[in-house]
């Protein structure tokens, strides 16, 4: 006899996982949008120095590392949720918001993790498609929110396009919609984003007791595989997300790691200059080859490959040990997203990229 599932796993897209962990051998890591710095030795020395603390259970208020949080970003500590990675963020947010006969609006193509919030909680994803440059069209985003909507994301800088919107026309966006929709604002790569201080877009959470800022240890800290996010926006969200989650879902050794990262400020300027100038090398060279790319605010590159065959280049790149993310599994299928990687590693894309497309 089958196991009984729930009939809403049926919607549930799965998570299009890279090429990544499938394949061996030397290999350029661009599918994830990781950067290619390791952990500072301070920040490895404070996850080494918790180790032998780990028969206990972690603080699950995580209350060091929001009052580290608070401290560093000038909010207040309880309106700050912490969570193993800002992926469980979202789907908890999704979770404590939306249900059968709510909608939900996000543009597309954007984070492949959007789709699978409405289908997992039964309510209604409204994809709204990216304008002609690649960015958010929040005209037509507003004009899809409606009395059920419960729930509006936007992505800012872009993934997998890159592209990103001025704060002031977030703020208009988010001013001009109902009080009673959650405004969950991606802001995974704002660190990247030359257009903006980060410090700019949390200015708008005074303003606006709707909107959620998401942001992430994963990008520009370089740890992602310790998994920690955050969710700025007010007591009741981090409460509400609170409610539906596990209380010990962020690690003693996660929670001591990012208390760390955040004493190291110069260290992400150094990253952040150092995926700027990749950035415009790799946008440099792509222009010398004539393609087509989204101007990118990120540590990646949106890559239009016109009437090329996606799957074909993806293989022969593929075959010479550089993985990148085909559009269709994001998407839009004619696209490829490259992340930068080291200098050394951009160039084994740039080179494989002209072999396989002759
Ligand atoms: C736009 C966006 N949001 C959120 C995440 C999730 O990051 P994490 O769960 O690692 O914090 C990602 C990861 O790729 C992302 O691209």
């Amino acid at each position: 006899m089958s196991l009984e599932f729930a009939a809403r796993l049926r919607r549930i897209p799965s998570y299009p996982v890279a090429q990544t962990y499938a394949v061996d051998g030397e290999l350029a890591k661009l599918a994830s949008n990781e950067t290619p710095f390791g952990p500072s030795a301070a920040v490895r020395e404070a996850i080494e120095a918790q180790v032998r603390t780990l028969n206990r259970y972690p603080d699950p208020a995580k209350a060091r590392l929001r009052d580290a949080l608070a401290a560093r970003l000038g909010v207040a500590a309880g309106a700050i949720a912490v969570g193993n990675g800002s992926c469980e963020l979202l789907f908890a947010a999704a979770d404590a918001l939306l249900e059968p006969g709510a909608e939900m609006v996000y543009a597309w193509p954007s984070f492949s993790v959007y789709p699978q919030l409405a289908a997992q909680s039964g309510a209604r994803a409204i994809e709204v498609p990216l304008d002609d440059a690649y960015r958010h069209d929040l005209d037509a985003m507003a004009r899809e929110v409606t009395v059920a909507t419960r729930m509006v994301l936007v992505c800012n800088p872009n993934n997998p396009t890159g592209t990103a919107l001025p704060v002031a026309e977030i703020d208009a966006f988010v001013g001009s919609l109902p009080r009673h929709v959650a405004v969950l604002l991606d802001e995974a790569y704002v660190e990247f984003n030359t257009l903006q201080d980060p410090l700019e877009s949390l200015a708008l959470l005074g303003k606006h007791p709707n909107l959620v800022i998401l942001r992430t240890f994963s990008k520009v800290y370089g740890l992602a595989g310790l998994r920690v996010g955050y969710a700025i926006g007010s007591e009741d969200f981090r409460r509400a997300v609170d409610t539906v989650r596990q209380p010990f879902s962020v690690s003693t050794l996660a929670q001591a790691g990012a208390i760390e990262a955040l004493r190291h400020v110069d260290e992400l300027e150094r990253r952040v200059e150092r995926t700027v100038i990749e950035r415009v090398g790799i946008e440099d060279e792509l222009s010398d080859r004539d393609l087509e790319f989204a101007e990118s605010q990120a540590n990646f590159s949106w890559i239009a490959l016109g009437d090329r065959d996606e799957d074909a280049v993806m293989e022969a790149l593929a075959k010479r040990g550089v993985i990148v993310r085909g559009g269709k599994a994001l998407g839009a299928a004619g696209f490829l997203r490259v992340t930068y990687g080291t200098r050394e590693e951009n160039n084994r894309f740039l080179a494989a990229l002209d072999e396989a497309l002759g």
